[in-house]
């Protein structure tokens, strides 16, 4: 009886975090406490922690006083809509959540038997970052965190929740993971903080403004999803996962829709205008053509120029990758190549097909672009979609010119299924661009200068600027309707779902980073 008592009072202790005062602390900051939070996220009555009794060994500093159980983190496996997933949640609680070597090595633990055992890792960071009192040992146990993220990479989905700060090189961790989420208020990360930036450059500026989630969401393209409160991030986490295989030798999840997969879908014309120059949302477009108008977009806020997203067809999860007219005419730039690569490369690690929706002038001119490196960024898109080997469909709707028209899974990138509409534009530039150039002399030596250019530029259209000589060649497989945009993408996923194709043997490939 003995024996049981002591071991409810360890649970209760080890339960009561970093005790009742800096719970209220956390609660004031409107953060929950890392065990709210995992009640919040699991499916009820399905947490199964380890290693709850684990205490620091360190000394000195006075942290041999300091000993909590769990070592502020907790850790273990659970559900999430039925399915197996592990999980950490660092409890700020206790030691402000700070990592020292047990803290890291629980983190370890728990990660190897995510990948082990095939199923996704949920990271929930709220930390003060490395235990400054226990030095070295902090710093090694980080590294081992960061090795296990880049063994588990294209193995298990990883996928981190920043709820408090997250700060030095804590928050390569969560920058090595697939996506990363972050809540409105309370989460920050950056290298280093407001207080040494003043120091070393003499710069003033606050936690939200140097790290929030505005920024990471919308300038650095660090974080992928944000939300004003804790509960709203874990539903947007669940619906990820909802698309997610558990590991990549898994099927994506199956979920029956609601939608025929021949439904036609009226409309789209009135969506897409035929005049070039005239914007629209592509987000509409997506909406009419995939299951239920169920889109979850990625990163909407970061190069919103290239939309991604999950979606799927006939119940099958795919990754949707779709240039936005509405957004700077949809060019290709620098983040927009960044952010579709590492998506499409995401999809291909997981057995996610790929559909793309094609609608863009080309590449972003400018010294801006150039001088930040816009040929290896844009080289990374091309590589992305060259070396995925899941089935890959693309629509042309509208616009596809120059580089652009072959970097967005066209046939030469072994695209499996190329559509287009039949008011499609493919040729090396607009007419526009085109005409001056290939028509100098006619248009200088012309009574009427503007009369030849109008007629040069229709004649132009008309001959090039549409889909039919791609489609003489075979580049593309057929022109179709817009209204059969949804029963052709799902037939042509349908013939795909066994691709299987060889990869040449080598240690890896060495995209341009
Ligand atoms: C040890 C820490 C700690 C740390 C916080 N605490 N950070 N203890 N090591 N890194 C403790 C505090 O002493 C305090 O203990 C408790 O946690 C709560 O912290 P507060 O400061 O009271 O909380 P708050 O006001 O909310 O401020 C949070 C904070 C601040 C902004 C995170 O604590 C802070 O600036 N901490 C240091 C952050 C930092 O520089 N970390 C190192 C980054 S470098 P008591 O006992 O008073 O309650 C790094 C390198 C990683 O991480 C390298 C990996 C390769």
């Amino acid at each position: 009886m003995a024996a049981i008592d002591t071991l409810r009072r360890k649970r209760d202790q080890a339960l009561a975090g970093g005790g009742e005062a800096q719970i209220k602390k956390q609660h004031e900051k409107g953060k929950k406490t890392a065990r709210e939070r995992i009640e919040a996220l699991l499916d009820p009555g399905s947490f199964n922690e380890i290693n709850q009794f684990v205490t620091h060994r360190a000394s000195g500093f006075g942290l041999e006083q300091q000993k909590l159980m769990t070592d502020g983190v907790v850790t273990g496996w659970g559900k999430i809509d039925g399915r197996l997933v592990y999980l950490y949640a660092q409890d700020f609680t206790i030691l402000g959540g700070s990592l020292g070597e047990a803290h890291g090595l629980k983190i370890a633990r728990v990660m190897d038997l995510a990948i082990q055992n095939g199923a996704p890792l949920i990271c929930l960071n709220d930390s003060g970052g490395a235990r400054i009192q226990e030095g070295v040992d902090s710093l090694a146990a980080y590294g081992e965190i960061f090795y296990r993220n880049m063994r588990a990479s294209g193995v298990i989905p990883q996928i981190s929740l920043i709820l408090g700060p997250c700060a030095g090189g804590a928050v390569y961790s969560p920058a090595i993971t697939d996506f990363v989420f972050m809540t409105e208020q309370n989460a920050y990360m950056f290298i280093t903080g407001p207080e040494v930036i003043k120091a070393v450059t003499g710069e003033e500026i606050g936690f939200e403004n140097l790290g929030g989630a505005g920024v990471h969401c919308e300038k650095s393209g660090v974080a992928h999803f944000s939300a004003p409160d804790e509960d709203t991030l874990f539903f947007e986490l669940r619906r990820l996962l909802s698309y997610l295989p558990s590991n990549n030798l898994a099927t994506p999840p199956y979920r029956q829709p609601f939608d025929a997969p021949g439904r036609a879908v009226e409309g789209l014309e009135e969506i897409v205008p035929a005049d070039a120059q005239k914007s629209y949302d592509v987000h509409q477009v997506i909406e009419q053509v995939v299951d239920d108008g169920d889109f979850l977009e990625v990163q909407p806020d970061f190069a919103a120029n290239l939309v991604v997203g999950f979606a799927r067809f006939d119940g099958h999860p795919v990754g949707v990758v779709a240039n936005q007219p509405a957004v700077l005419a949809g060019v290709l730039d620098i983040n927009a190549s960044d952010k579709g690569a590492r998506f499409i490369r995401f999809c291909d690690a997981f057995h996610i097909p790929l559909v793309t929706f094609v609608d863009t002038p080309g590449f972003l001119p400018g010294t801006d672009q150039e001088y930040g490196g816009v040929i290896r960024h844009g080289a990374k898109l091309i590589f992305a979609y060259a070396e995925a080997s899941v089935p890959k469909v693309s629509v042309i709707l509208r616009k596809a010119y120059g580089g652009a028209y072959i970097v967005m899974s066209s046939k030469h990138l072994r695209g499996d299924v190329n559509y287009a509409w039949p008011g499609a534009e493919i040729a090396v530039m607009g007419p526009e661009g085109a005409v001056p150039i290939i028509f100098r002399k006619e248009i200088t030596a012309s009574k009427n200068p503007d009369e030849t250019r109008t007629r040069l530029v229709d004649q132009y259209r008309a001959e090039f600027a549409t889909p039919y000589v791609a489609a003489e060649r075979g580049y593309l497989d057929d022109v179709i309707p817009p209204c059969d945009t949804r029963s052709r993408i799902i037939s042509a996923l349908e013939a795909l779902r066994d691709k299987r194709i060889p990869t040449p043997s080598r240690k890896h490939t060495n995209i341009p980073l």
